[in-house]
């Protein structure tokens, strides 16, 4: 028997090439070694003020961008997150077994209140209790993340045990696993890629646009002058070179940077050109998928379907050991 697995993603906006190299890519990797389950988070995307009007759009697109990056639903289970309702039941009964200590400490949500103050709202403080229940819903024994979930996946093995001591083991205590590229700064060289923060490249992206962005990033900042020597150590674009660029164009640049060979200019028109290539065939997928919303909603609830059989022997199991009616 495959172990299983399970990793979500929100449906707000374009998904960028950091939740590619630190998530999905890795998704792709994993697909015939576990049992896979992915999911859009609709529930979890509603804790910040959102349009509802584009809300059904979001997820779509967000389907169609993990499918046309290689999510084959063939191979997984690829659902929505309000499309299985015991995410939710489940996460009211795992609220009872969470000190709210714990939530007070989570970075994600001190992160979030800060950006939206005007809106310091439960759901945004339940978040991480949400997540849990998405992950122990499904028995799950793996989660593939970025290395920002990682605490939230701390709290969901916490949240396990403190349930299995209380009512009797039905949880496994889920693990993380991280790819090699688990935080991808912005385009700033400053921050985390967020799709909040505006700094990113996303999936879709045209060549030109990627050009026009990469044109604009942080380098080195040490190096003013195109005469000037530069470290490929401290600069952000060379940590991409090392996931878009071949081994030569890496050992290339690398050297060349050193030695004033090259300026940013040409390191950042190599960069443009690989990053365009990769990502051109899953802009291309993309918008066929987008073109033919109907076989979206199939695969999304032929996946709701399966994951409403597990989630209800679940839930089932779990209402008997808390002597439920
Ligand atoms: P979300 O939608 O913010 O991001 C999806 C995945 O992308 C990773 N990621 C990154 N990795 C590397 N560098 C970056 N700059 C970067 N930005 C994002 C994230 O770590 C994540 O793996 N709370 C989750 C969604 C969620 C979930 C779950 C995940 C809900 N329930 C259950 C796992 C299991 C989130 O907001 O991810």
């Amino acid at each position: 028997m495959k172990k299983r697995l399970f990793s979500g993603i929100q449906p707000s906006g374009d998904v960028h090439i950091g939740n590619y190299l630190g998530a999905i890519r890795n998704w792709v990797r994993l697909i015939d070694q576990f049992e896979c389950i992915f999911c859009i988070v609709d529930y979890h995307a509603i804790t910040i003020e959102y349009d509802p009007k584009d809300m059904k759009k979001r997820i779509l697109n967000a389907a169609a961008v993990n499918i046309a990056s290689g999510l084959d639903p063939g191979r997984c289970i690829l659902f929505v997150q309000s499309h299985v309702p015991e995410h939710t039941e489940l996460a009211w009964i795992l609220n009872t077994v969470t000190p709210m200590g714990h939530l007070e400490r989570m970075t994600q949500y001190k992160d979030k209140s800060r950006q939206h103050a005007e809106n310091i709202n439960a759901g945004l403080f339940n978040y991480p209790v949400l997540q849990a229940a998405d992950i122990l819903l499904y028995k799950s024994d793996a989660v593939p993340v970025g290395e920002d979930q990682v605490q939230h996946i701390e709290l969901a093995r916490e949240i396990a045990r403190k349930f299995n001591m209380r009512y009797g083991e039905i949880f496994p205590e889920p693990k993380e696993i991280l790819s090699e590229a688990p935080r991808i700064m912005g385009l700033d060289g400053k921050t985390k890629m967020s799709k909040s923060l505006g700094n990113y490249i996303s999936l879709i992206e045209s060549p030109e646009s990627i050009r026009k962005k990469l044109s604009a990033a942080v380098t080195d900042e040490n190096r003013k002058r195109r005469t000037d020597t530069g470290n490929p150590d401290i600069c952000n674009l060379f940590t991409l070179h090392k996931y878009f660029s071949t081994k030569e164009q890496i050992e290339y640049v690398q050297g060349a940077c050193r030695t004033a060979e090259i300026g940013c200019v040409e390191c950042k028109r190599v960069l443009s050109d690989n990053v365009a290539e990769a990502l051109t065939p899953v802009r291309l997928r993309y918008e066929e998928l987008v073109k033919d919303p109907d076989f979206l909603l199939g695969i999304l609830s032929e996946g709701a379907a399966r994951c409403k059989r597990m989630a209800e022997d679940t839930m089932g199991d779990a209402r008997k050991r808390m002597g439920l009616l």
